[in-house]
């Protein structure tokens, strides 16, 4: 193996490889994943056990510490998460900044960076590189970041229906704390619904984690530098904004309210054979199966319409799957359906409008993208990310002054 050229025009030896699909740039000890079989696991437990019996919470503790927690380390784990979930008030108040219509999403990945500048003891421009090495520094910042992200997306959705934020409550459980603040008049009044407080954490535990999916592998790019995690999980954010990766469950709604109908669907499969549309929802880098999070989210989605009501596009989406998963065309191609065929429907079932979608897939991805920074920040081999490029442009050109130029 070769790093450095020998002779002029020699780059080293280089894998071509676009888009990282065979490229492994860590080891890692958080999430497994057997695509062909559709096979999730965080630390060796199965996600279909998780998401049947743990809170997110403690799916948190497990993916950031390693194990799951017993009774008193959960309790104090959780203590710790809601007393961090005040903002400051000039980051509440820089969020009212925002126009009314602001992209919720574009609100949250400002804020979660804008929220760096509120803890200068953890920037290592400020006070050293090594700052990191310290597991109770990057603990603090952990806790932080998990607490608060509940309430910079309910600031977020409260900025857009243009009410006045509310402020969290330390004794609800994460997800009632979220609800609670997304909408409820008081304290008092507030009676969660347990369907869809178990449904929201059902949805929390699937996204928290997917090993080195696109934005995962940002916040590693991105804290290779040596940043602070909170600029890093706003690159994160970014990253997982884009419709390919978090936008998808927004495009699935996008693209089965086109659809509109059931009789419409056999007319909308031709056009993505036709390469004219892409079905949004459907295939995944590594799942080459039915993604597993995807039959217990499917499940989840049933239950939740049972209590709120029927979504009206779940027929369009059933009869989506069930043509593609029998067309020859996605067989082939081993195009299955992946987590964001259903969350968009429970989501709009809950009532959040699609652009709230990506942020919901943010609170939950930050504790994977947390643990990933833990591992990032404990390996000794760890290197600053810089992928090479084949060179394909001009060779030399000597400048010409703009008068002489064609
Ligand atoms: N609809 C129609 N055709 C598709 C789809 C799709 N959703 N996904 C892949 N294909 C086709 C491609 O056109 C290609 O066909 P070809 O061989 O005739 O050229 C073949 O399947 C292979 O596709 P690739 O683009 O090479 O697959 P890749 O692994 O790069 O893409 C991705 C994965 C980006 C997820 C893709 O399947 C996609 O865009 N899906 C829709 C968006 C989506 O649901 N994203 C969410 C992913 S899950 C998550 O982020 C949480």
């Amino acid at each position: 193996f070769r790093e450095v050229s020998e002779t002029a025009g020699d780059n080293g030896l280089m894998v071509y490889d676009p888009g990282f699909q065979n490229t492994a740039v860590v080891t890692s000890t958080i999430t497994y994943i057997d695509g062909d079989k559709g096979i999730l696991r965080y630390r060796g437990y199965p996600i279909e056990e998780l998401a049947e019996r743990s809170s997110f919470l403690e799916v948190a503790y497990l993916l950031i510490n390693g194990n799951l927690p017993n009774k008193v380390q959960l309790d104090s784990w959780s203590n710790r998460i809601m007393t961090h979930t005040f903002l400051h008030e000039n980051l509440v108040g820089m969020m009212k900044t925002f126009r009314y219509d602001a992209h919720p999403m574009g609100m949250l990945i400002s804020t979660v960076a804008a929220l760096g500048t509120f803890y200068p003891e953890a920037n290592p421009a400020l006070v050293g590189q090594d700052i990191f090495k310290s597991e109770s520094v990057r603990n603090k910042q952990i806790l932080r970041i998990v607490g608060k992200l509940p309430t910079i997306a309910a600031c977020a959705w409260r900025h857009r229906i243009g009410r006045p934020y509310n402020t969290p409550v330390n004794h609800l459980g994460y997800t009632e704390n979220f609800l609670y603040m997304l909408d409820k008049l008081s304290e008092q009044d507030y009676k969660p619904n347990p369907v869809l407080c178990r449904a929201l954490e059902i949805l929390f535990i699937l996204h928290a984690d997917h090993e080195l999916n696109c934005s995962t592998a940002a916040m590693r790019h991105i804290a290779s530098s040596g940043t602070d995690p909170y600029t890093s999980v706003a690159g994160a954010a970014g990253a997982l904004y884009g419709p390919s990766h978090g936008g998808a469950n927004e495009a699935v709604l996008d693209m089965l309210q086109q659809i509109g109908a059931k009789d419409n669907v056999p007319q909308f499969i031709a056009d993505v054979k036709a390469k004219k549309k892409k079905l949004m929802g459907f295939g995944h880098r590594i799942y080459k199966n039915y993604d597993p999070r995807a039959k217990i989210i499917r499940r989840v989605a049933y239950e939740v319409f049972d209590s709120l009501g029927k979504e009206p596009l779940i027929e369009v989406a059933t009869e989506l799957e069930k043509q593609a998963l029998n067309d020859e065309y996605f067989i082939q191609r081993k195009l299955y359906p992946n987590v964001d065929f259903y969350s968009g429907l429970i989501y709009k079932a809950m009532g959040f409008p699609t652009d709230m979608f990506p942020v919901l897939f943010t609170i939950p991805r930050a504790v994977g993208w947390l643990a990933h920074w833990i591992e990032h920040c404990e390996d000794p081999e760890t290197k600053i990310y810089r992928p090479r490029q084949v060179y394909k442009g001009e060779w030399f050109r000597n400048y010409v002054p703009i008068e002489g130029r064609p």
